[in-house]
Formats: C-alpha cells, structure tokens, sequence
C-alpha cells in the first residue's frame, strides 16, 4: 500500500550510504513506494520506479516506448551545457536502443547472429590475449598508475575495435575521440566536435566495408542491401557506445569494489572458478548503468498506480538490483550469492545484445589482473576515489593503484 511519502524533485544522485550502495532516499522512496512521481526540474511531473518488480514488469512492457521522437523526454537532471528538450528529439537511423517495434526488431534482428553465446565463446581466447597484453603494458609501467586510463578503458575498446573491424592503423584517433565523450572536463563544444569526427570516421568504415566486406560485423552487416550508410553509421556508433563505457567502469569500479573487500578478493585469488559468479554479483552489486528512461504512450497501470499517457518514467536498475524483496542483504556484495536475475542488463526487448561480450571481458580482465598483480591495492585513500557521481555511467574517474610485485 502506498504511504504518504514527499514527492522527488529530480533524481537523488549523491552516495550519501557509501560508494556502493544507492542514495539514500532512493532506498526510502523504494521501501514506501516503489512506482513513485517525481517532478523533473523543468516542472514536469513525470515517475520514478526503484521497485524489482516493478522495473522488471516495466521493461517487459513495450507500451512503455523507448523513442525520443514521438513525445518528449524530460531529463531528471540537469546537464551543465545542456537545455532541457522542449520537443521531441529526432530519431538518428540505425540507433535500434532508441526504437520501437517494428524498427527495433528489424535491426537488431540482423546482430543477433554476431552476439550468440556460441560467437563470443569462439573470440573468448582472442578477448584473454587482449587484456594479457594490456596486462603486459600495466607490468611494464611505475607505479602509481591510473588504473582506469591504463587498463579499465583500452580493453574494451580495443576489443570493440577488432569486431567493428576498424583497422589497426586508425584506432588511436578512435579511442582519443571516445575518450572525448567520457572524459568530465571536456566542453560541450569539443564533445560535439569528437562527434562529428567519429560520425564522419564510422560513415567513411562503412562506406568501405560495404565496397570490400571483410571478416568482422560491419562487414557482415554492411552485406545487408537493406541497411542505409545511415544507418549502418549509426549501428556501429550504438555498438561503439554501448559496449565501451560500460564494461570500462564495469572493470574499475569492480577493481575498487574488489579491493574494499580484501576477503572475497582473496577467496577469489585462490579460486578462479568463483569468477563468473562474481561477476554476475558485481554485476547487481554496482548496477553502473543505472539510469533509463521510457515513454508511456498509453495510460498504464504498474504497481498499483496509473501511470498517465506522455510521462516519462524514469528507472533506477541500481534501486532495483538492491531491492530486498528480491535479494537478501542487497547492499551487501556476496560473490557465493545467485545473482543472476539481476537487471543490470536490462530486460525484454531492449535487453543488452553484447552481455556475452561483457561477462568475457570481465571474467579476462579480473582474473588477469588478480592474478598478475598480487599485491595490487589503492595508492589513494578509499574515501579519496573520484566516483562518478555526475555522470550516466557510474563508476570512478580514475583510480590509482599501486603493487610491489608481478606475476605471470
Ligand atoms: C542495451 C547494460 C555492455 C551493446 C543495454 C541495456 C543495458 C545495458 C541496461 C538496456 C537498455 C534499455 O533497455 O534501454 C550494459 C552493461 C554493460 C554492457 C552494464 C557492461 C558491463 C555492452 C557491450 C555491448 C553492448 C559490450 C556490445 C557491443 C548493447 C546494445 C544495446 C544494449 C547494442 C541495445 C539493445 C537494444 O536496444 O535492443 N546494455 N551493456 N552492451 N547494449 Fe549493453
């Protein structure tokens, strides 16, 4: 039953309950009342939903519309820089995250043969060789070292990188543009201007994958008559984005949170085998891309509200996964615990195409750097780690570390 609880005006964002765990009204708002209203700070009423259940019932429900073009999406914060939409936002081809049915299925359709479990199994090899060589540059450098710029983010686009098929010579000016979008102190301007360079780089890609395909998924998907330079584009910039940031904060937020509990690190040290499970708790546990929003095109009933046509409804996976309906102890990490089930990859339609992708690289790059690096440990004290508290992806900024010896 719902209780009389005040009403959000825009989205907590502060860890005020530690780096881990969610804010602490978020966690009130859950208890109390888990499909909440919120007033968005440009005045629009719109909902906020922190339950399990609820979340997952939501992200089955494809009335709940994830376009920007057919109503507007108000922001449940405000982004220095960026002002508030005051109409719908044009739909960008190829971006299927951002589509409905029929759209949505029709592109993502022709990627699902690239991200079968069997396809990533058969690059899960390639994908080790990348981070032990990653884990070679680490060795070879003094610490103190940023952990995130030396290792966290190279692994992922690099591997990214080689399944778009982008060619050796060009991936420096690939990642410094990415790197552009992540980095926190970077002006409007020059993030618009790494955007059009990378647009401009991935469109010229496809353009030539389409005249000569090679052995890589833009190729194969470039084979497809169907599919516009357009959109092609904008596949391989939602492949680009989607795979990059995430696992990147994913292996150092995870480092960090593996560090804070020296046990499990040491259990899992000794045994390897606990790796998958851990991830899959580090998964629920740190829940890094939190936030997302959905439309709702009609009005719709969850968890016992009405949720009225041309909301926005605005979802907490990190509320969700913490939820003690579904799992015991949520704020506590558990590496023994069954975590599976947990939302961090979304769920229904729009669940996460390169979850295979991620659970490989997570299980490479941890269990690398755990074993090559067994006295890591911070070189800052804990309370002094830059957490992303302003950013969509959470995680940390930097994260310096430091070891006394390495190992093979
Ligand atoms: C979608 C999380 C890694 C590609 C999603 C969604 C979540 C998510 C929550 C659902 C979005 C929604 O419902 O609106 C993550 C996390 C990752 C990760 C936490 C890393 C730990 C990757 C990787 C790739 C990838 C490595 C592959 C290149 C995608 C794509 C979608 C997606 C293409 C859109 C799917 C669709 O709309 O049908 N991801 N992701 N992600 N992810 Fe991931």
């Amino acid at each position: 039953m719902s209780q009389p609880v005040p009403i959000p005006h825009g989205l907590p964002m502060e860890r005020d309950a530690g780096p881990f765990a969610p804010p602490r009204q978020i966690t009130r708002l859950r208890e109390a009342r888990p499909v909440s209203p919120m007033v968005f700070p440009d005045g629009h009423e719109g909902w906020l939903v922190t339950g399990y259940d609820a979340v997952r019932q939501l992200m089955a429900d494809t009335r709940f519309s994830s376009r920007q073009d057919i109503g507007i999406l108000h922001m449940p914060y405000e982004t220095p820089g960026m002002p508030a939409p005051t109409e719908p936002s044009p739909q960008i081809p190829g971006m299927f995250i951002a589509m409905d049915p029929p759209d949505h299925t029709r592109l993502r359709r022709k990627l699902t043969g690239a991200f079968t479990v069997k396809r990533m199994k058969q690059l899960e090899e390639h994908i080790i060789d990348i981070a032990e060589r990653q884990l070679d540059e680490l060795a070879r450098l003094t610490p103190p070292v940023d952990l995130v710029k030396e290792f966290a983010l190279p692994v992922p686009s690099l591997v990214i990188c080689e399944l778009l098929g982008a060619p050796y010579a060009d991936r420096e000016t690939f990642q410094v543009n990415s790197a552009k979008f992540l980095e926190k102190d970077v002006s409007l301007d020059e993030k618009m201007a790494a955007y059009g360079a990378l647009n401009t780089y991935l469109s010229e890609l496809v353009t030539r994958k389409r005249a000569a395909p090679g052995e890589d998924i833009l190729s194969d998907l470039a084979r497809h008559d169907d599919l516009t330079i357009e959109e092609l584009t904008g596949i391989a910039f939602l492949l680009l984005f989607a795979g990059h940031e995430t696992t990147a904060n994913m292996l150092a937020l995870g480092t960090f949170a593996l560090l804070e509990h020296p046990e499990q690190l040491a259990e899992l040290r000794a045994n390897p085998d606990l790796m998958p499970g851990a991830v899959e708790e580090l998964m629920r546990y740190l829940s890094i891309a939190d936030i997302f929003y959905r439309y709702a095109t009609e009005d719709i009933e969850l968890g016992g509200e009405i949720i009225g046509k041309g909301s926005t409804v605005v979802v907490s996976l990190l509320a969700a996964n913490h939820d003690p309906q579904r799992f015991d102890n949520p704020d506590t990490l558990d590496i023994h615990r069954k975590a599976r089930g947990h939302l961090s990859f979304g769920h229904g339609i729009h669940q996460c195409l390169g979850q295979q992708l991620a659970r490989i690289e997570m299980r490479a790059g941890f269990d690398g750097l755990l074993r090559r690096f067994p006295t890591l440990k911070l070189a800052i004290p804990a309370g002094e780690v830059k957490l992303r508290t302003d950013m969509n992806i959470y995680g940390v900024h930097e994260l310096p570390v430091t070891w006394t010896e390495t190992a093979r």
